[in-house]
């Protein structure tokens, strides 16, 4: 399926000089959504999953849809101050400041889901954080991969996308 097809390009979004990547129309288009959500986990061992978790926010659609397909848990990784105790927390650098990041503490086996991977920055950030509040990722995943922005590995492998601009 060409899911590129279902993704719009905006130009200048939310700044100046930045192509913005619109995933609307794949989320309006039922077949799409069934096909990334069979064909996210076509290397996955899905016995060695427990839940889906999702970076907020556009994370959390992908992730919410994995695990309800795949009869699975999902997890919410936020932005921090949104969700109560005991949580743990980190930082990270974006491309200008910093933002940071907060996981319920718990345990159990996950893989974790963004939507898009640009400089790697929330995904290894989400990581990170997943191992210090005592998770353990076994994949994780994105829809989309600005492959010219990284060159991020997990595990030795390329980190798994259906879509690389
Ligand atoms: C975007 C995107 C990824 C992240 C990728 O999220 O959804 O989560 O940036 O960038 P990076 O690889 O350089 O870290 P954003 O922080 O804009 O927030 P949003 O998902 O709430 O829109
Ligand atoms: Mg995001």
């Amino acid at each position: 399926m060409d899911l590129k097809s279902l993704i719009r390009d905006v130009p200048d979004f939310p700044k100046e000089g930045i192509l913005f990547r619109d995933m609307t129309p794949l989320l309006q288009s039922p077949e799409a959504m069934s096909y990334v959500s069979k064909n996210f986990i076509q290397n996955v061992d899905l016995s060695q999953i427990d839940y889906f978790a999702g970076i907020e926010s556009r994370g959390f659609i992908l992730a919410a849809h994995l695990a309800s397909t795949h009869n699975k848990g999902f997890l919410p990784i936020r932005k921090a101050g949104k969700l109560p105790p005991p949580t743990k927390r980190i930082s990270y650098q974006l491309e200008y400041g910093s933002a940071e990041i907060e996981l319920p503490i718990g345990q159990g086996r996950i893989m974790i889901v963004d939507d898009v991977l640009a400089t790697g920055g929330t995904l290894q950030a989400a990581i990170d954080l997943s191992f210090l509040a005592g998770y353990k990722v076994q994949e994780v995943a994105v829809l989309v991969n600005l492959t010219f922005l990284n060159q991020m590995k997990f595990n030795n492998k390329e980190v798994f996308s259906l879509v690389q601009y």
